[in-house]
C-alpha cells in the first residue's frame, strides 16, 4: 500500500482564474481540527527540509506555487513524489519521517497542522524514529 494519501481539493476556477477553499469536518476533505497553519518560501535552492515525524501531529502539505520532491518513510518503506499542485493535498500521518527534497525557487509549501507547534512532539533522530515505529 503506498505510504502516499492524496486529498483532492477542487479547483473554483472561473474566468477571473482559480481559487481553492480548504475546509473540515465531516465530508470535508481536513479529516482533522486544524490548529496551525504555516507555509515554506524562499527555500535555499539545492537545500532540504524535513528529517523528522511527529509522534502525535497529522498534517496536510500543499503545494500552491512551484513544486518539490516529498519523500515518506514509515519506518519499513521509503517512497517519493513531487508535490506539484494547488489541488492536491498530501495527508501525513503521525508516525511518518517526512523529508523535503529539491524545491522550485518559486515553491510555497503549505501545511495545515492538528496541532500547535510542540518541539516535544518530533522525532529528529531516524534511528530513534525506526525504533520507535517499530516497537
Ligand atoms: P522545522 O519543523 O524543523 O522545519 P522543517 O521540518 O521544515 O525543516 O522547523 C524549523 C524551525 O521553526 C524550528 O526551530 C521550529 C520552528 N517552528 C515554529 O516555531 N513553529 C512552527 O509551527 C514550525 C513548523 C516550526
Amino acid at each position: 500500500m503506498s505510504l502516499f494519501k492524496w486529498v483532492e481539493f477542487p479547483s473554483l476556477g472561473d474566468e477571473r482564474g482559480s481559487m481553492v477553499a480548504v475546509e473540515m469536518g465531516q465530508n470535508k476533505a481536513v479529516p482533522f481540527d486544524i490548529k496551525r497553519v504555516y507555509y515554506i518560501y524562499n527555500t535555499e535552492q539545492g537545500g532540504s527540509r524535513g528529517y523528522h515525524a511527529h509522534k502525535q501531529l497529522k498534517q496536510i502539505a500543499i503545494c500552491v506555487a512551484g513544486k518539490c520532491r516529498m519523500v515518506l518513510d514509515d519506518g519499513t518503506s521509503r517512497e517519493e513524489t513531487w508535490l506539484d499542485s494547488p489541488t492536491k493535498g498530501l495527508l501525513i500521518e503521525n508516525m511518518v519521517w517526512r523529508e523535503m527534497h529539491d524545491f522550485s525557487e518559486d515553491c510555497v509549501l503549505l501545511v495545515l497542522a492538528s496541532e500547535h507547534y510542540d518541539e516535544a512532539d518530533y522525532i529528529r533522530d531516524h534511528e530513534d524514529f525506526r525504533q520507535q515505529v517499530n516497537q
